[in-house]
């Protein structure tokens, strides 16, 4: 058995972070949502691990000082194999495949099938973070061994996803986000497939929005009389293509922390309920309320960061007060007047108060940025 991870794709909900940076590793509980997933395969007893990446991509970007535009090549790919490497680490054997475009999962399926050489895989969306990993749908997989596997999971907004409909518990149909769902079944990103699913690759035509959709190739399995299984999960999943699921995501995960505290905490701070402390942060002054991560050389002065807080390594805050929230590295926050909540704050971003009069906002913001001032 092997496995198929999809990071390649646009990311275009979590703008701008995913402008400089692949939306599969925007970190979660500091650790990129990507790893989780490898994490997964690896635990469920797999070695062979293709990643599917795209080309790197050019994009206009704004010179903030000239305000003219520039071109810049984004390349998530290359973020990719960085983090990545061979996967060693992850006790895999790693082989990138390279998408030209995102043309859709069933196109990035059909580019696999030299690599897949005939075995059975399990198909793993880079941006899905399954909290209980895929194991017991991997054994399942093997002792029914049906041309196809799907999970499933009530959602509350089934026309955001691929939508099932279900006769007991045979699917009997397949939609991509229809506008009017027959279900609140969403197919969730893990699919475990035999070699029959790259006939159907092969048969599918374009959607609509011109991708080679997975839902009509698993569907085509279903007109043809293949047995398709379908599995309801009961777990915490999660597409983390959005700010309010990657917070959400980072709550859950959080939520599984033990305390290890590395850094330095003076007699001044006070810390509450469980928190991970990187090795060479300071913490001064400071009243830190866990579940809450904060990675290495990172410092805290005269703050408070409340639950479900990930602050990645060399964050610096000083008299601040922020929960809730995820800080990607070298961020600086300091003297803001009210509370920080609910906020995903890229790298290197400074936020700070000015005493200068008269009172404004001063922004400087990249592309699809969104501040809520009150
Ligand atoms: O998360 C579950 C949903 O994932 C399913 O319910 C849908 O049926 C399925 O189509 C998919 O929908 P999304 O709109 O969330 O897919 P997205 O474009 O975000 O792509 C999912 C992952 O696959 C993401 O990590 C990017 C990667 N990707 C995507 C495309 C279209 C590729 O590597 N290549 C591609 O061509």
């Amino acid at each position: 058995m092997k496995a198929l991870v999809l990071a390649g794709g646009r990311g275009t909900r979590l703008r701008p972070i995913t402008h400089t940076s692949a939306k599969q590793l925007v970190p979660v509980a500091n650790k990129p949502v990507l790893f989780y997933g490898l994490e997964a395969i690896r635990d469920a007893g797999i070695r062979d691990v293709g990643i599917v990446v795209s080309d790197p991509r050019e994009m206009l970007q704004p010179d903030l000082r000239t305000g003219q535009r520039t071109t810049v090549m984004v390349n998530s790919q290359a973020e990719i194999r960085a983090a990545v490497e061979d996967g060693s680490r992850f006790g895999l054997r790693v082989t990138y495949i390279e998408q030209e475009a995102p043309l859709g999962l069933a196109h990035a399926v059909k580019i696999s099938e030299s690599y897949m050489a005939g075995e059975p895989f399990v198909m793993y969306l880079g941006d899905n973070l399954i909290k209980d990993g895929i194991t017991p749908f991997v054994r399942e997989f093997e002792q029914e061994r049906p041309n196809a596997q799907i999970l499933l999971a009530h959602v509350k907004t089934p026309s955001e996803f691929g939508v099932a409909e279900l006769e007991g518990d045979r699917v009997v149909r397949l939609e991509e986000k229809p506008k009017q769902p027959r279900s609140d079944l969403a197919l969730v990103g893990v699919y475990l497939f035999d070699r029959t699913i790259f006939e159907a690759v092969h048969a599918i035509a374009p959607s609509k929005r011109g991708e080679l959709e997975i839902t009509d190739a698993i569907q085509f399995l279903i007109t043809g009389g293949r047995r398709v299984r379908s599995h309801v999960i009961s777990g915490w999943w999660k597409d983390t293509g959005k700010v309010e699921d990657m917070l959400e995501g980072n709550r859950m995960m959080l939520g599984g922390i033990e305390t290890d505290v590395r850094g330095e905490v003076d007699t001044d701070s006070a810390v509450e309920g469980r928190v991970v402390i990187g090795p060479g942060t300071k913490v001064e002054r400071s009243r830190l309320r866990g579940p809450l991560i904060v990675g290495a050389n990172a410092r805290i002065v005269d703050s408070y960061v409340g639950p479900f807080t990930a602050l990645g390594d060399g964050v610096e805050l000083s008299h601040c007060e922020i929960e809730h929230s995820i800080v990607l590295e070298r961020s600086r926050i300091h003297d803001v007047p009210s509370r920080i909540e609910s906020s995903l704050i890229g790298k290197d971003v400074v936020v700070c108060a000015s005493d200068a009069r008269p009172r404004t906002h001063r922004l400087m913001l990249g592309d699809s940025s969104r501040v809520e001032l009150s």
